[in-house]
């Protein structure tokens, strides 16, 4: 399968999804994720060595593409309007992750109507850094669902988790104790969602 993470904007969860989505899809068949994003932050968490699945940028990826049945794009943001399109039909599935906070979600507002205007329909959303404490979360669905756009059914919680992994050059699949199993489990359950489309 093919797939690509863009948002129009940064820090929404796009190379955290990547890893991760990359860490179970790996586990159905060989994955290959390509960092296209020019700050090369997917490659930056794989300088350590600890990950399962093999990144590379997009200019070293020719190589590799042919050796794997999944290969992910994780994008820069503010991507051009040509990329969008290119992506959308270079791919089987979009994933536009989102926070449920105003500005993130009035970006993918805009990717989505983008969308739409070119007759797109191959994306989902992905909430991410779900803040239990607040309702943003349920605002966010009650109102993507109104709206008939395709959503994933997982939503990605704020988790410390992601940030200690991160700075780890890990996956919260590596870590076993309360916390990052209940990150993983949440990953695993989009991963799941995908498999099954
Ligand atoms: N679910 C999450 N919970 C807590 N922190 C997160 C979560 N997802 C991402 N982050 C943190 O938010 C920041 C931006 O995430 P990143 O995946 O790099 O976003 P993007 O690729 O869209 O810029 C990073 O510091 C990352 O560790
Ligand atoms: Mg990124």
């Amino acid at each position: 399968m093919f797939i690509a993470i863009v948002s129009l904007k940064g820090g929404v969860g796009k190379t955290t999804t990547a890893i991760h989505l990359s860490t179970y899809l790996h586990t159905d068949k060989p994955t290959l994720l390509i960092d296209a994003d020019p700050n090369r932050s997917a490659l930056v968490w794989a300088r350590e060595d600890n990950l399962p699945f093999i990144v590379a940028s997009q200019a070293g990826s020719a190589t590799f593409v042919p050796k794997h049945s999944h290969i992910i794009t994780d994008m820069k943001a503010r991507p051009e309007e040509d990329d969008l399109l290119d992506l959308a039909k270079g791919n089987d599935l979009i994933i536009i992750p989102t926070t449920p906070n105003h500005l993130d979600l009035d970006a993918t507002i805009k990717a989505v109507n983008f969308f739409k205007k070119h007759n797109v329909n191959n994306y989902k959303i992905l909430l991410t850094k779900v803040d239990s404490r607040t309702t943003n979360s349920k605002t966010a669905k009650q109102f993507l669902i109104r709206e008939n756009i395709p959503l994933f059914k997982t939503e990605i919680p704020l988790l410390i988790a992601f940030e200690r992994a991160s700075q780890n050059g890990k996956t919260v699949k590596d870590y076993h104790d309360s916390r990052g199993k209940q990150a993983w489990k949440q990953y695993e359950s989009v991963g799941k969602e995908i498999i099954n489309l």
